[in-house]
């Protein structure tokens, strides 16, 4: 029995959909804990593409529970379309639970969302345009609307009539945006409700049960450290906790309940949205990276900023979220270059810096300190075990576990699920403090 945190370890975006969708299937039960419709998993089976914004990728396997969580957003519009598609390709969605606590995505969030972010101007987020900020808004003003209420025809009634003449204001006066006609929005929801009603549930006693049942639970975050509200690159964050952390509030289990931590980064590092980002590349190479790494945002298209790996964030991305083991994805796309840098530290005025600045303008002056290693100039998509590698990638695999402290127990070298590399059971092998005890690297690598 083991339950399990996969966060993302970066800015989002990491390949987690393919990681989660792997271990998927050793769990019995899989838990989404934060985010809305800003996420967007993509899985790849038996050559069908599958993109997902809420549902847990687990919905794939019809033994497997899964859980949209207390801490997520819910957009129902989405959530439907979503559950239609699945459906359609005749997967049952009964496994699929919706925790009565989690907050709605109203139409005004959406409204509030896209005219903010116009009106910041130079300072705007670049968010996903989906709410989200709003949402959770809501949620801390104590305004918001829970599933619960949702299930409620004339509470809601009651709820939305007042809500939306008061977000009307801000919408006509601060906005200059037509207002939302109630009685339209409240019958749109009311419609939605019926068709989520027997999907609603109290999901953290759920998961308690299923803890009691020693059942395997896996904890899938959404977005990743950097874009975590507390933790990461403040302001320039999505509005909820992606960090380990947040998995424990998000879907109400306590900490004693987690036996692991599996980060997921990718072999390089990229961004979407506004905010500083060190080894960020902006010529030739960054649009390499971008080409072979597909690098196109699944829920807007947006073309992400690619750059290279950053072991300054890698480091702290361990330390926030306590990783037990790594999980790197996307070496492939390095197979062409000659030779690929790795940012082991930043300067900042002059001075040396190992450690992520929690300030944003501290952080955007910070200077990238490179090594630089070899590359393979061969292709990688094919291996499947670590024997298969060129040496210089596995050096590459090595120089990362070192600078991170945090062994490697996954390697990802393309989309399917056939394109991994299973270092170490990450659920079940050794957990990183049992690898340090002996004062060795701890690199599952060189195991
Ligand atoms: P929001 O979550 O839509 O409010 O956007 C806030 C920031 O988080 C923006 O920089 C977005 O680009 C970023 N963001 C939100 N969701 C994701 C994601 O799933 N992957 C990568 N970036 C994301």
């Amino acid at each position: 029995m083991a339950n399990v945190i996969v966060i993302g370890a970066q800015w989002g975006d990491e390949g987690k959909g393919k990681i989660t969708d792997l271990l998927s299937r050793s769990a019995d039960v899989v838990v989404r804990y934060q985010g809305g419709v800003n996420a967007g998993h993509t899985i790849v089976v038996k050559g069908q593409t599958f993109k997902l914004h809420l549902i847990p990728s687990g919905i794939l396997y019809p033994d497997t529970e899964c859980i949209i969580g207390s801490g997520t957003v819910i957009d129902p519009q989405v959530l439907i379309a979503e559950l239609d598609q699945i459906e359609e390709l005749g997967i049952s969605t009964s496994n699929l639970l919706i925790a009565e606590t989690a907050h709605v995505t109203m139409p005004y969030h959406r409204l509030i969302d896209q005219a903010s972010e116009e009106r910041r101007g130079n300072h705007k987020i670049g968010t996903t345009g989906r709410g989200i900020g709003p949402t959770y808004a809501d949620k801390s003003e104590r305004t918001g609307i829970r599933m619960l209420d949702l299930m409620d025809s004339q509470g809601l009634r009651d709820q939305l009539e007042w809500t939306i003449n008061y977000k009307n204001v801000i919408l006509e006066k601060l906005y200059n945006l037509p207002p939302l006609e109630p009685q339209k929005v409240i019958d749109e929801y009311l419609g939605y409700a019926e068709r989520l009603r027997p999907y609603v549930v109290d999901a953290s006693l759920k998961i308690y049960d299923a803890i009691q049942r020693r059942r395997n639970i896996l904890f899938e975050g959404a977005q990743g450290t950097l874009l975590d509200l507390d933790h990461g690159t403040y302001p320039y964050v999505t509005s909820s906790n992606p960090v380990a952390g947040g998995a424990c509030v998000g879907t109400g289990v306590g900490p004693t309940m987690i036996d692991r931590v599996i980060g997921v980064a990718k072999a390089y590092t990229t961004r979407v949205g506004e905010g500083p980002f060190p080894t960020e590349l902006d010529g030739e190479l960054g649009e390499l990276l971008c080409s072979r790494g597909a690098e196109f945002g699944t829920t807007t298209g947006r073309k992400r900023r690619c750059g290279w790996f950053d072991a300054v964030i890698g480091r702290y991305a361990v330390r926030i979220n306590g990783l037990d083991c790594l999980a790197i994805t996307k070496l492939d796309v390095l197979d062409e270059l000659e030779e690929i840098k790795v940012c082991v530290a930043y300067e900042i005025d002059g001075e040396r810096c190992e450690h992520f600045p929690t300030s944003a303008r501290k952080f955007t002056q910070c200077r990238p300190v490179y090594k630089t290693l070899p590359g393979w100039q061969q292709s990688t998509s094919n291996c499947r075990s670590l024997d298969d590698l060129p040496r210089q990638a596995l050096d590459y695999l090595k120089f990362l576990a070192e600078l991170m402290e945090v062994p490697i127990a996954i390697v990802s070298l393309g989309a399917s699920r056939d394109q991994t590399i299973i270092v170490e059971d990450p659920i079940h092998g050794p957990k990183r403090a049992l690898l340090h005890a002996d004062g060795s690297p701890a690199s599952l690598l060189s195991a």
